[in-house]
């Protein structure tokens, strides 16, 4: 978010520094090469360092010293109490406290929990009692999605600004002027308000797809077909299709940490927001679910290969951190199934996560002799995999479509035992 952040300014015609103290990370960058995969963020990197606009550095934060405005970008992991661990944003706000030397804007970008820039402009202005009134913090939380992280970037729709003084707030319409240009609305509120809407809005995300996660469990056992019942919600502008696509749960960098953070952080106000952990407790259930299928379908896992097509969070991206592919392999794996994974990016990724679990380089080595395959991410790929080599390379002719990228009419009529998702299932004991 960092690194899209800084590129995307850069691009906006903005001097940007960007700093980390990783320094192979820093190191790549400055080859114009991006320590992960991003769709068109390579390009906006390599554009961005020949303009003259972009550098980076490491651990430079006498940087700090001519800029105008600092974005904080570290990142706000979970502790295992759930709580947001807020480590980095103060180790950081206290490393550029040092260099600061006149009126300087701190944007805290990271997702953080309301009542967060308060506390970091106690550290900065403790820090720096003598830039006491210099110091402004503002929140501008990013709405960004990995894989499509560039489009976001620079079509934004909204651009969320909390701020305190009018003058904080020029600075910041000064900054995104272009994209408000080409269309982005700013919102501006309070610093509280915009820190806590960040984390509404990914947790209502989140809640958007177990709701229909829970249906598709229902459907199921309803002999319905989710898909369906998403597309007449979704027809209803009140409700939207977006974020309907029932599957293996959300997962990724985000919205697990934040809905226990934001869970975390209603408790510590006292209230109880049970509704979150509903939320959370539906997303465990759509693995148990899948594993379920795959033990319908194949009986003792013992002796079995599954082959699992994504590895991923979601597509275009090799992010697999809280996978929902990967708990689907730790479960399969414990009860000793052989679990062999593929994926366009991520693999690399997957590996060093989960070692026993065995890498393919293509989708059809990866269903070569496998009893059964799961679809875990819907990469566009898979939905053009030649299904009579398919069926003919298996073991078993048993797709469970995990993410329902298969017409079941089709795969039924290819020979294949099919389970889908909230969807009327072939069973094994027919
Ligand atoms: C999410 C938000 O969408 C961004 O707006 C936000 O900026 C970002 O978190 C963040 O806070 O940094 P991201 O984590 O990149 O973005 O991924 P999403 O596209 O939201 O998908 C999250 C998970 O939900 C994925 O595992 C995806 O497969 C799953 N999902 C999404 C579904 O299972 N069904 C859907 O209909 C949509």
């Amino acid at each position: 978010m960092g690194l899209l952040t800084a590129a995307t300014l850069a691009a906006l015609d903005h001097e940007v520094v960007g700093v980390d103290e990783d320094e192979e990370k820093i190191g790549l960058l400055r080859q114009g090469v991006s320590p992960f995969y991003e769709p068109g963020l390579p390009k906006l990197i390599q554009e961005g360092m020949s303009s003259g606009n972009l550098r980076f550095e490491v651990r430079a934060y006498d940087a700090v010293a001519d800029a105008e405005v600092v974005f904080i970008c570290v990142g706000t992991p979970a502790r295992v109490s759930g709580e947001a661990n807020l480590v980095a944003i103060e180790r950081s706000a206290r490393a550029l406290a040092q260099h600061l030397t006149g009126p300087i804007v701190v944007i805290e970008k990271s997702t953080v929990p309301a009542g967060t820039a308060q506390r970091l402009w106690q550290v900065l202005t403790l820090e720096r009692p003598d830039l006491a009134d210099d110091i402004e913090v503002v929140s501008n939380p990013e709405f960004l999605r990995e894989g499509q992280a560039v489009e976001d970037s620079f079509e934004p729709g909204r651009i969320l600004v909390g701020a305190r003084s009018e003058r904080a707030f020029e600075i910041m319409r000064r900054l995104y002027e272009p994209l408000v240009r080409d269309g982005a609305r700013i919102i501006e509120t309070d610093i509280r308000t915009a820190e806590l809407a960040k984390h509404a809005c990914n947790a209502y995300l989140a809640m958007k797809i177990s709701y229909v996660n829970a249906l598709a469990r229902l459907c199921e056992r309803a002999d319905a077909d989710v898909t369906a019942v998403a597309d007449v919600m979704g027809s209803d502008p009140r409700i939207g299709r977006a974020f309907l696509d029932a599957g293996l749960g959300w997962g990724g960098y985000c919205f697990p940490k934040d809905l226990q953070a934001f869970e975390r952080l209603s408790a510590r106000l006292g209230y109880d927001f049970r509704l979150l952990r509903e939320v959370e407790r539906i997303n465990d259930e759509a693995i148990v679910a899948a594993v379920e299928k795959v033990k319908d379908a194949l009986w003792n896992l013992e002796d079995k290969r599954v082959a699992l097509l994504g590895l991923s969070f979601k597509p275009k991206t090799d992010d697999v951190r809280l996978s929902p592919a990967l708990a689907l392999a730790r479960k399969l794996i414990d009860e000793e199934a052989t679990v062999v994974g593929y994926d366009p990016e991520a693999g690399p990724n997957a590996k060093s996560e989960l070692p026993d679990l065995q890498l393919a380089p293509s989708v059809y080595d990866a269903l070569e002799g496998a009893h059964c395959f799961v679809v875990c991410t819907d990469w566009d790929e898979f939905r053009s995999i030649d299904l009579d080599r398919a069926r003919d390379i298996l073991a078993h002719p048993i797709v469970v479509d995990g993410r329902n990228v298969f017409d079941p009419a089709e795969m039924r009529r290819k020979g294949f035992i099919y389970y889908g998702t909230g969807r009327p299932s072939d069973h094994g004991m027919r």
